[in-house]
Parts: C-alpha cells; structure tokens; sequence
C-alpha cells in the first residue's frame, strides 16, 4: 500500500502516539482489503457511544486515544448515547451510568469530535454531497449516505472510524470505488408502500433474502413509484439491520441507480411478503405493551411536528419515548412541539434511544413503526415488539 510522506510520517509516531495507533488501524485494514492507497475523508460519523455496549474496555481504550494527543483531523459527529444527556432522571438512567457516559462522551469532546449524538447527523450539518468520500459507522447512516446522498462509505467500526478521523483518511477500497457500487441483485417490488414499517419491512425482507447471497450485495429496486425522507431512513436502518447492507439502488429515486440496468438475478417482492415480514416482528398483543418508541433512527423535524398534531388533547397511557436530536428537539421546543407532547404524557428520549439506552429488564413488551428496534429490542433485550403504522401506535399509546 502506497502511503502519502505525510501518512508515513503519521505511521512513524511524528504527531504522536494516538495518530501513530490510528494510521496503524488504517494501514492493516488497508492491507487485509487490498488498498492501494488512503483516500482522503470530509467527515467521520462515530457509533459505539452508550456506555452500555462499550463497557469499561471501550472507555478506556478512548481515554488511551485522548491522552495519547489524539485530535480529529475532520468534521466528526457522534452516535446516540446511552441517555438523553439533559434530562436522564426522567427516563430512570442511573447516576452511576450517567457518570460512565459523562467520561465517554469527555473522552470524545477531548479529541474534538462534536458529540451531536444523533444516529442521522445528515438532518443536521454533517451532510456530504454526492460522490464526497466520507467515514461512518452508524449502519442507518451508511447507507442512507451511499444510497439516498449518493457519498462514498464503507460501513465503519468504531476504532476505524476514530482511526480516519484522527488522521483524516481511509483506505481506498469497498464503497470508496466505483466499481464496487454497481448493483448484485435485482429486488423487483409489487406492492404498494405507504408508511415507515412498510419499508421497514421492505428492508427485511430484501435483507432476509440476502442472507444466501456471498459476495458484495448491493440490491438494486424496482417498482418503487416514491418514498420520503422518513421512508427512507427507515429502509436504510432495516436494510442494514436484516441484511447488512450499506448501498442500495432505487430505480428513479436514488441519485446513481440512472447509471445501471436492473441486474439478471432478481427477486420478487410482493405484498404477501412485507406482511409476513411484518407479523414477523410482532410478537405481542397490544394489551401486553408497557413501553412505546418512535424515533429510529432519530426523528427528523416533520415526524415531530406529525406526533404533537396526533397527541394534541391526548393522553399516553404507558411510558412513550419520543428519540430525536438534539438541535431537532430545539426546533421542536421553539414550535411548542415539546410542550404539546410532553402535556400529552410523553417523553422527549433526546440523544439517545430505545435500543442504546440501558433498559433491559425494565419492560416487557415494545411497540414502535421501526423495524430495526423491534429487532434489537429482542435480540438485545428480550422484549417483545409490534410492528406498528405510525398512526395505530398513537392510537394504541392513547387508548
Ligand atoms: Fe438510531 Fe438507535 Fe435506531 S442509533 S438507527 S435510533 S437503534
């Protein structure tokens, strides 16, 4: 692997011992994936933050970086945390885990990374544009910027995207070249999708169907007539999530699929399909439901403002997390969002969320319109989910 004399000098310890670790990172990973050379990055988007997956190892492995002199080379945002950093009594986070992500997210600002801890940093400044070369981790994110922004990312692992920011580059190879972004599979769509758990369930589905394909999976969409920026960001995070995807194609709505022919091997999806995905996910009945979410990924703006319409004069009968942003839940303050869905009994979960936090044990049962949080709120949890239409989980939460 070509290094640049900057990177040699970079791998040589010159700027110190956290840089030095960071382009050792980079270098071996070059190595193992073929690069040829390091590409620069614009921005690094930075997952593994709550307290509650990265332990005490973790921390102290950011606090080595940190005290090593390690300093972000590039505009480099945050991941949710284990709690809303603000108001983490109201949500039953313990003091001492409190403390514990206080020294997580120390550990980051020392090293300047800006600790937006937000899972789509695209609704809020850390926006590539197309073709952009870039360095995140989150998976939801990853792929809504290869896919929707048309950016260039491989999925990232916390290490190696600290790695590209302290050093400002990655290893040119997966997502970074062209030649790897041409779509594997045709995924050929015959029914109608209307809310955020339909393409979440999309997302599964195609996902559940690649689990028997090797090799680079870049599902290329048909018959898709039009999805939102919610749809979307939901699609991105259940692709992610079934089937580790991190670029997809959608035929006259994502920015490169003009660039290609749907691929020979194809899939059909029908609706039986996305209803089956569905009943998949929903393992409770409504009357065995204790704990309410919507927000994954993180709400933007317009779900908000949908919410505070549909809870207005209402009353949430059972603990219900609202996961946002920060700088949203601003916009939503100043709206008098908050103040309609906080009268209704709900609770803003601000940077942080539903599968993050440190929650195990304390429900039984989640309903959410997120894929992805049903799926991790078993697999990690143990909880029980419903899959439900943004609009029917209101109703259930108020009834
Ligand atoms: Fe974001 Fe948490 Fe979902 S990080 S994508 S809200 S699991």
């Amino acid at each position: 692997m070509q290094l640049t004399p900057k990177e040699q000098a970079l791998l040589a310890g010159e700027s110190g011992p956290a840089a030095q670790k960071a382009m050792q990172i980079l270098a071996t990973l070059g190595r193992i994936f073929g690069a040829q050379r390091m590409i620069p990055v614009r921005s690094v988007q930075i997952a593994g933050v709550s307290y509650d997956n990265l332990g005490e190892a973790g921390l102290a492995w950011l606090s080595e970086m940190a005290a090593g002199g390690g300093q972000v080379q590039v505009f480099t945002t945050l991941n949710p945390a284990g709690m809303d950093i603000e108001n983490y009594q109201s949500l039953g986070i313990s003091e001492d885990f409190a403390e514990n992500q206080r020294r997580v997210l120390a550990a980051f600002e020392a090293m300047g990374v800006v600790s937006t801890c937000s899972c789509t940093p695209y609704l809020f400044g850390n926006l590539p544009h197309f073709g952009e070369h870039i360095a995140w981790a989150e998976s939801s994110a990853v792929c809504y910027a290869n896919a929707v922004l048309g950016a260039r990312t491989n999925r990232e692992g916390g290490p190696s995207a600290l790695a590209a920011a302290l050093t400002g580059c990655t290893p040119a190879y997966g997502y970074h070249l062209a030649e790897n972004r041409q779509p594997t599979l045709h995924i050929e769509l015959t029914a109608n999708l209307h809310d955020t758990p339909d393409f979440g369930a999309l997302g599964k589905t195609i996902g559940d169907q690649l689990q028997s394909v090797t090799g680079n999976k870049v599902p290329y969409i048909t018959g898709m007539s039009d999805a939102s920026l919610e749809n979307l960001k939901s699609l991105c995070a259940s692709l992610a999530t079934f089937g580790g995807v991190a670029l997809f194609h959608i035929q006259g709505i994502t920015p490169e699929a003009a660039q290609y022919s749907p691929p020979f091997e194809t899939f059909a999806i029908n609706q039986a399909d996305l209803d089956s995905a569905k009943a998949e996910l929903t393992s409770a009945e409504p009357g065995q439901i204790d704990f309410f979410s919507l927000g994954c990924p993180h709400l933007c703006l317009g779900e908000i403002q949908r919410i505070a319409h549909a809870l207005a004069g209402k009353h949430v009968t059972k603990e219900f997390w609202i996961t946002t942003s920060r700088p949203i839940k601003g916009m939503a303050d100043r709206m008098g969002y908050t103040a309609v869905i906080e009268a209704a009994g709900a609770k803003f979960a601000t940077d942080t969320c539903c599968v993050v936090a440190p929650i195990k044990g304390r429900f039984k049962a989640l309903a959410t319109d997120s894929a992805k949080a049903c799926y991790y709120a078993t697999a990690k949890n143990h909880f029980k989910t419903r899959l439900l239409s943004f609009d029917d989980l209101i109703a259930e939460a108020t009834r």
